[in-house]
């Protein structure tokens, strides 16, 4: 009982900071964070959990940890697998992931030798959280307001639906940026949640494993004679085609204005496709903003490709290298390689002898 009372204080306490709470849209958009670099200045694993946990790699934790679940008694707010490849084939131990939550706040999990990483650590909640099926609509509001848009009441911030974040994987000097802030709860604070495996898994997963990469997507290159189909090509398409493809690479803010407005998608490409030689015109279909899935028509996205970002007279200081190599430029896509990583060579390599669609 004693609990319940200390509990209903704290809530009105918070009641009292949210009523002169703003809506500030930097906060809750995936965009204003795409560019940044990971976080520094915190000890890397400082969230790290107890416990072995080598078991279930892969596997959605969330399942069983989870209220109700098998074990319950270990109830993480983020738990998965961390891999090397975006298949999902190798886990990758002494990996990093970082999430940042809206307030600046940085949780740390260094991955063990299954992979697998885990906390308990409180993620800070959205307070203008919405409910969703999946993702999509219709997104039912978990706050109230009055009729000036001002916070009477934020979603309960125990509820993990509320849960938001922006997050980093990292090992070494190779790191990548995952592009969404997502609820991580999906349940509610009584059934069950969604662990990181859950939409980061192996192969049969679109967004392919959470993973950091090793800067070597082929076993091995030829000293010389490097072939865009045989070799380049498929260095781009495992490590660059979450973002630079053809047509709309889209995430959607996951912001209050979603419930007013469908029209919040994110592109993540920069104009690049780098699955073409020569780049794309793509015809993409255009969606009714409030009829979910109803094509109204269609506009040409096109893109540079390939051939556009390289220079074969300055090999290395290609738009394509500078943006993707470790201390490189600021890049939205995060850091593949280093200068003595295989891929980064074979690609160099490529540009020198003159970039050919070979
Ligand atoms: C099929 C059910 C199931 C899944 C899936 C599952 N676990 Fe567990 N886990 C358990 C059970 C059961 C326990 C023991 C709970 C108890 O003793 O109350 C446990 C305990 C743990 C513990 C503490 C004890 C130990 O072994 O160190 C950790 C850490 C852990 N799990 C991590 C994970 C991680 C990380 C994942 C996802 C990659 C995961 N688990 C997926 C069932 C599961
Ligand atoms: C997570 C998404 C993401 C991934 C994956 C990604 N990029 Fe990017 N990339 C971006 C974004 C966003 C921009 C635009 C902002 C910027 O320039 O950083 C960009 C810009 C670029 C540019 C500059 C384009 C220009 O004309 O200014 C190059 C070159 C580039 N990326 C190369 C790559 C390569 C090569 C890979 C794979 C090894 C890659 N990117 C993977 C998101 C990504």
């Amino acid at each position: 009982m004693k609990t319940r009372i200390a509990i209903a204080i704290i809530f009105a306490a918070m009641l009292a900071t949210a009523a002169a709470f703003a809506y500030e849209e930097i906060y809750f958009s995936s965009a204003e964070l795409l560019y940044e670099p990971s976080p520094n200045g915190y000890k890397v694993g400082k969230d790290n959990d107890a416990g072995r946990g080598l078991h279930h790699a892969g596997e959605n934790c969330g399942r069983c940890h989870s209220p109700g679940g098998r074990a319950e008694h270990f109830l993480f707010t983020i738990a998965g697998t961390l891999y090397s490849d975006r298949s999902a084939s190798s886990p990758l131990p002494g990996g990093e992931v970082i999430l940042q939550d809206r307030e600046g706040g940085v949780i740390s999990m260094t991955s063990n030798r299954a992979g697998n990483f885990w906390t308990t650590a409180p993620v800070a909640s959205d307070p203008y959280s919405v409910a969703t099926t999946h993702g999509h609509e219709p997104f039912i509001p978990l706050y109230t307001e009055d009729q000036n848009g001002q916070l009477l009441e934020p979603a309960a911030s125990d509820d993990p639906r509320t849960w938001k974040y922006k997050t980093w994987v990292r090992k070494g000097n190779y790191s990548r940026p995952m592009v969404s802030i997502a609820g991580i709860g999906g349940g509610s604070a009584t059934t069950m949640r969604m662990g990181c495996s859950m939409h980061h898994g192996g192969v049969a997963h679109r967004a392919g494993g959470l993973w950091v990469g090793k800067g070597e997507t082929l076993g091995a290159y030829p000293k010389a004679g490097l072939s865009y189909r045989k070799h380049i090509y498929p260095i781009l398409r495992s490590n660059c085609s979450p973002c630079h493809i053809p047509g709309r690479t889209v995430s959607s803010k996951n912001t209050k204005s979603d419930i007013s407005a469908a029209s919040t998608a994110v592109d993540y490409s920069g104009g690049l496709d780098l699955m073409t030689y020569e780049g794309s015109a793509v015809e993409a279909p255009l969606y009714h903003p409030t009829i979910p899935m109803r094509v109204i028509g269609y506009e040409t996205i096109a893109k540079a490709g390939v051939l556009s970002v390289v220079d074969t007279a300055a090999a290395a200081q290609s738009l394509l290298l500078r943006k993707t190599v470790s201390g490189g430029e600021p890049h939205g896509g995060g850091a593949f390689w280093t200068e003595r990583s295989e891929d980064y060579r074979a690609l160099l390599r490529w540009i020198s002898e003159g970039a050919q669609q070979n």
